[in-house]
C-alpha cells in the first residue's frame, strides 16, 4: 500500500472549470476571481475577500494594510510555517516570537501579553494544523492594547471558534490554497476582512498601488490571483465541507484506534472545531522508537509522514538571537504528521493504525 502524506482531490469538475477559463480568453484576473471572492467571503461570513497569489502574499498584504511599518513589532507564534514570520520581515518589521500552548500547539496568550511592548503593532494567531488558536484570549489582549489581530488561517479553511468561521475572527485573515491545503488551487490565497477600509487598501497593495488605472498612489505589488486558479478554487469551495468531514472521520478513527503507549494524540479544545489539515501526534520517550525511527518504519511500509515543523522559528538561522521558546522547541523535536486527507480510505487508515500499533 502507498499512502502519501498529502494529495489534492481534483476531478473532472476542476478540469472543466479550468478549460472553460482557457476557452474564454481571459486567463489573467477577471470575473471568475470576482465570483470566487464573493463566494469565499459568504462562506466565511464576512463582507470582503480579496484573492491573492498565495498565502505568503496574503500575509504580507494584510500586514501592510494593517499599517505595519519598519521598526514595528508583530507578535507571532514560534511554532508555525516560516511565512508567518517572514511576512513581518518583508514589511521591515520585527517578528517577536511568543511560545505556544503545550496541548493545542497554538499561540499562548499569556506569552503574547508578556511580549507586548510600545512598538507592538499586531499579533498573528495561527490556526495550526486546522484548529483555531485561543481567539477569545488573543482578541481581548489586542482590544486592550490597541493591536491589530491577524488570523493566519492558511491551514484552517472552514474551522470554527465558538461557532464562527475562521476568516471572520480577526481584523484581517489570511488563507493559502497551496496544493496540499484543504482547499487547493495549486498556488493561491485570500485575505478576508469586515473592514471597507482594509478591503480598499488591500486591493491597491496587491495591484501595484493603483487607486485607478495607471495612477499609483503608494508602493504596491503584483499579488493578483488568475482566473485559472480561481476556477479551481470555486469548485473546491463547493467540496470543502465534504473534504473536512472526511478528514474529521479519519482523525476520529485515529483517536480511537492508535493505542500504542508513548504517543500523545492531538485533541480539540472546547469551543473549537478542527478541520485536520494535519494529524500531528507526538512521539514521547515512552514509545519504543525515536521519532526518526518511527518515521523510517512508516515510510518502509509505504506510509507518507512528515514533521511540521522540525525547527521552531526561535531557532531558525535567519532569526538567530531570538529568545528561546521552550514549548515550541520541544514540539519541533517530537511531532509527526500522518496522512489524514480525504483520499485516505477506510483500508488505508486501518493499515496505518496497524503499522503504528505493530511497533510494540
Ligand atoms: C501557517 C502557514 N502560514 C502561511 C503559509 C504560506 O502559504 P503559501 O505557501 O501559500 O505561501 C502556509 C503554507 O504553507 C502556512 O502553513
Amino acid at each position: 500500500m502507498h499512502i502519501p502524506i498529502a494529495q489534492p482531490s481534483l476531478d473532472k469538475e476542476e478540469n472543466d472549470a479550468v478549460l472553460a477559463v482557457l476557452a474564454s480568453g481571459m486567463i489573467a484576473q477577471g470575473p471568475v476571481t470576482t465570483a470566487f471572492e464573493e463566494e469565499f467571503a459568504a462562506y466565511c461570513g464576512v463582507p470582503h475577500a480579496v484573492a491573492v497569489s498565495n498565502g505568503t502574499t496574503a500575509l504580507h498584504a494584510a500586514l501592510l494594510a494593517a499599517g505595519v511599518r519598519p521598526g514595528d513589532e508583530v507578535i507571532v507564534p514560534a511554532f508555525t510555517f516560516f511565512a508567518t514570520a517572514s511576512s513581518v520581515s518583508m514589511c521591515g518589521a520585527v517578528p517577536v516570537f511568543a511560545d505556544v500552548d503545550t496541548v493545542t500547539a497554538t499561540i499562548d496568550p499569556a506569552d503574547v501579553l508578556a511580549k507586548v511592548t510600545p512598538k507592538t503593532k499586531a499579533v498573528i494567531g495561527v490556526h495550526l494544523y486546522g484548529q483555531p488558536c485561543d481567539v477569545g484570549a488573543v482578541r481581548d489582549i489586542c482590544d486592550d492594547k490597541g493591536l491589530v489581530f491577524v488570523e493566519d488561517a492558511a491551514q484552517a479553511h472552514g474551522a470554527t471558534y465558538r461557532g464562527e468561521k475562521t476568516g471572520s475572527l480577526g481584523d484581517l485573515a489570511c488563507f493559502s490554497f497551496y496544493a496540499t491545503k484543504n482547499l487547493a488551487t495549486g498556488e493561491g490565497g485570500m485575505v478576508t476582512t469586515a473592514s471597507d477600509d482594509y478591503d480598499a487598501r488591500l486591493r491597491r497593495i496587491i495591484n501595484h498601488g493603483q487607486s485607478e488605472k495607471y495612477l499609483h498612489t503608494e508602493l504596491g505589488y503584483n499579488y493578483r490571483m488568475t482566473d485559472i486558479n480561481a476556477a479551481i478554487g470555486r469548485v473546491q469551495l463547493g467540496k470543502l465541507d465534504g473534504f473536512n468531514r472526511r478528514r474529521q472521520e479519519n482523525a476520529a478513527y485515529y483517536g480511537s484506534h492508535i493505542t500504542a503507549p508513548g504517543l500523545v494524540l492531538p485533541s480539540v479544545a472546547p469551543g473549537r472545531s478542527h478541520i485536520w489539515h494535519q494529524y500531528s501526534l507526538r512521539v514521547t520517550e515512552r514509545f519504543p522508537l525515536s521519532r526518526d525511527e518511527l518515521m523510517a518504519r512508516l515510510r518502509e511500509n509505504g506510509i507518507g509522514c512528515a514533521v511540521h515543523y522540525p525547527i521552531a522559528l526561535s531557532r531558525q538561522p535567519f532569526y538567530a538571537g531570538a529568545a528561546a521558546c521552550p514549548v515550541a522547541e520541544a514540539l519541533a523535536a517530537s511531532v509527526l504528521s500522518i496522512p489524514v486527507h480525504p483520499n485516505v480510505t477506510d483500508e488505508g487508515r486501518a493499515y496505518i493504525c496497524e503499522t503504528i500499533n505493530g511497533v510494540i
